[in-house]
């Protein structure tokens, strides 16, 4: 079955992207993703100067389920790559010239100065990678340097960067969208009226994973220290949803989006597809299970459009956009369904009645 999309002009083989981070750390390991299947990848994120990215150790932290041990969140404080940049434009040069079919979509970031981010822009555009995706989001150490989400926090900042790049580039623009601020919509727009053509959401959620009850630092510790680090993994993704969601029903139609947030199976992809991805990126799903997830991701998105009938997976992009609505809406609606009973009935008695556990399941759809 042809699982492959055309977004922005680039013809993916199927939607699955590695999202930047540890899964795109070289061009090694991005071609052994490629070898396994994946549609495409963006690389780790990358700057013009690496000796300034100074990585600690440990930098992860994990929140398990308390029943049965999987790991549900996920928090790290790594900052972008800490390869030279030379080092990785001959990684890309060498990646497309050896995998031209693959889509590469360098993840870039720079401080803010217009100077530095066109530099950047030409020297990563002249190794022929596929796409530009522009890191306005990754929410801690780099922040400190007036990057990353400092840029995806102010909209007015994301339009001027975006704007620059766009000046330069010939190849489509992505802006990548921090979860960290109240309306998501603003500087997404924003990005798209500085010439971005798609929009990646979301990066990570600031957090703090946990407490060591013993030493009582918080965690991940580092010589007896923290600082509050992105959160990712299963837990966050429906915040993830919803943010997609949003920007899918307020975008223009011709800005794609790219869904990354939790998705670590064929049925969580769907999701961020019917809700308006018309690629997914995963993450820390890869980290914790290896590039052969993409085995599941593809047999399951084939046998969804096998079972439902769509004949290409552009069709599924948006599909379930269409039921979301207003609260006075969904109001109504039970009205003319005449299933205001069932709500009316969980008003005080019922509540005083029953065991609250018991409530909490009655008013669940899943
Ligand atoms: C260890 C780690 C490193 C990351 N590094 C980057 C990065 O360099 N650039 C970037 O844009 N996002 C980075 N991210 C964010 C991910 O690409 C992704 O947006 C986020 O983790 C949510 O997706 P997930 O739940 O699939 O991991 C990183 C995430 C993790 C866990």
């Amino acid at each position: 079955m042809d699982l492959s999309i055309t977004v922005n002009g680039m013809k993916f083989p199927n939607p699955f992207l590695l999202g930047s981070g540890p899964p795109g750390t070289n061009a090694r390991v991005i071609a052994k993703s490629y070898d396994a299947g994946w549609g495409g990848a963006v690389a780790k994120t990358v700057s013009l100067e690496s000796a300034k990215v100074v990585n600690v150790v440990p930098r992860y932290g994990k929140l398990r389920s308390k029943v049965s041990g999987e790991v549900i969140g996920f928090e790290n404080i790594e900052l972008i790559s800490d390869r030279p940049i030379d080092v990785w434009l001959d990684e890309f040069r060498q990646l497309k010239k050896e995998y031209p079919h693959h889509i590469l979509i360098a993840s870039i970031m720079e401080e803010y100065e217009k100077g530095r981010w066109q530099e950047l822009t030409r020297l990563v555009q002249d190794t022929g990678v596929d796409a530009f995706e522009l890191n306005f989001s990754c929410p801690h150490g780099m922040t400190e340097r007036k990057m990353g989400s400092e840029m995806g926090e102010h909209p007015d900042l994301t339009e001027e960067v975006t704007g620059w790049v766009t000046e330069v580039s010939k190849i489509p623009v992505w802006a990548k969208m921090t979860p960290n601020i109240t309306n998501i919509k603003e500087p997404s727009h924003a990005a798209v009226r500085g010439g971005a053509v798609g929009v990646s959401a979301i990066n990570t959620i600031l957090s703090v994973i946990g407490v060591d009850l013993n030493t009582l630092r918080p965690m991940p510790t580092v010589e007896g220290h923290t600082v509050p680090g992105g959160y990712s993994s299963q837990a966050v993704r429906p915040i993830a949803l919803r943010m997609v969601s949003q920007l899918a029903l307020s975008l223009p139609k011709e800005v794609s989006i790219s869904g990354i947030g939790g998705i670590e199976s064929s049925h969580d992809a769907l999701e961020f597809m019917l809700l308006g991805s018309s690629t997914v990126q995963l993450c820390t799903g890869v980290m914790l299970h290896g590039v052969k997830m993409i085995d599941e991701l593809r047999d399951g998105l084939e046998k969804f459009m096998t079972d439902k009938g769509f004949a290409s997976v552009e069709e599924i992009v948006g599909k379930s956009l269409t039921y979301f609505s207003t609260h006075m809406d969904l109001v109504q609606k039970m009205k003319a369904a005449k299933r205001t009973k069932a709500g009316e009935a969980s008003r005080d008695n019922e509540w005083a009645q029953k065991d609250i556990t018991e409530k909490t399941a009655e008013l669940t759809s899943n």
